[in-house]
């Protein structure tokens, strides 16, 4: 019960402390520029917004990340609005980390509410890389799930009070887990970002697909600085920014997904990330705060709008489906062309 009750203060302290520091602007997506079109050649109603990650067949390539669970009648209510805004607007959602219903069954309502709400959907269950291949199975099964998320975060955990403090073991995991589950793995970072040597390990280890979770929106290590006595402010720069981790998993492979996130706002974010190779974008942090200030409706809105602005540039852009799109010209420039440069990625 203690465990229990402290848990579910954690996961309402993310919640808060999510919209208390806010999202950075510091994910690269400014220094990417689009070569404008005169000449598109496309029409704005034969825009496709259809895309793919893997086997998965989505309708846009938008889709609400992995944000909460567990806690309580808050997440549920949380949950339950996340889902009806997926299911209006027909994209894809992932639930927050499951450990905690593996660990207590009364906790399932709060994960088992989006599959209720949204038989039809395209969702993604998730857990943290210390899972056993039985808590994956589990988790997969609770919601029914169409692919399973395994999500690294180091630097959060290291300052969480809380955290884990060993890391030794997760690749060989991953990799037992990639060979067992009976639905696609994508495993996922939680704001710090991803490089080339992390990427190539997890795709050989089995991932179907990479969510490079980039620096730049959430900042874990300053939602956990503020749980702490001793701040560890030096990880709250850390972790490479998303327009650099989706340009350095994109150099290791020219056909596996590459899923981009991390402090994606908005709609031209979200283009630019998939013009540098991602086959779809998720956003948590800007979802949350436009459900808890402005309800499920705004949510709504804000999706629609997104798809159709989405649309928009590329009909300027002149590209009529996202395959297109991720081959629009583009101009990299500032820090994120120096670190490309530096890194001899193209
Ligand atoms: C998260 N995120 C997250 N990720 C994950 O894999 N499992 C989880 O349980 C959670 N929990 C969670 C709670 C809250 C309140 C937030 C805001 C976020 C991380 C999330 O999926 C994403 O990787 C980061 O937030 C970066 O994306 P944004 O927020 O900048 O779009």
């Amino acid at each position: 019960m203690v465990m229990n009750l402290s848990r579910s203060k954690r996961k309402w302290d993310h919640i808060r402390l999510a919209l208390e520091t806010g999202q950075l602007r510091t994910a690269g997506l400014d220094d990417v520029s689009f070569v404008h079109q005169s000449l598109p050649g496309t029409s704005l109603d034969s825009i496709n917004l259809h895309t793919e990650i893997g086997e998965l067949s989505l309708s846009s390539p938008i889709f609400i990340n992995a944000m909460t669970g567990g806690g309580g009648d808050r997440t549920l209510d949380i949950n339950r609005k996340l889902a009806i805004a997926a299911r209006e607007t027909g994209v894809g959602i992932a639930v927050g980390s499951q450990m905690s219903a593996l660990k207590d069954a009364s906790e399932r309502q709060t994960y088992e509410i989006v599959r209720k709400e949204y038989p039809e959907g395209i969702i993604f269950a998730n857990l943290g890389s210390e899972a056993s291949v039985e808590q994956a199975k589990q988790a997969v099964d609770m919601i029914g799930a169409d692919a399973l998320q395994l999500h690294l975060n180091v630097v959060q955990e290291l300052t969480m009070p809380e955290g884990d403090r060993d890391f030794t073991g997760v690749l060989a995991r991953i990799e037992e887990i990639a060979g067992k589950i009976d639905v696609p793995l994508i495993v996922k970072e939680t704001g710090f970002g991803m490089g080339a040597e992390t990427v190539e390990k997890l795709l050989d280890a089995g991932a179907m697909a990479i969510d490079v979770g980039g620096f730049g929106g959430t900042n874990f290590a300053s939602i956990e600085n503020n749980r702490r006595k001793t701040r560890l402010d030096f990880f709250e720069g850390w972790g490479i920014p998303t327009a650099v981790s989706i340009a350095e998993a994109r150099n290791i492979t020219q056909t596996q997904p590459i899923i981009a996130s991390g402090g994606i706002q908005n709609s031209l974010d979200v283009a630019k990330a998939i013009a540098l190779g991602a086959n779809a974008a998720g956003l948590a942090g800007q979802f949350l705060r436009i459900l808890l200030e402005s309800g499920v409706d705004e949510l709504v809105k804000e999706i629609n709008q997104l798809h159709e602005e989405i649309a928009y540039i590329m009909t300027a852009l002149g590209a009529k489906t996202i395959a297109d799109l991720q081959t629009a010209p583009l101009v990299i420039s500032g820090p994120t062309w120096h670190w490309l440069n530096e890194r001899g990625i193209d």
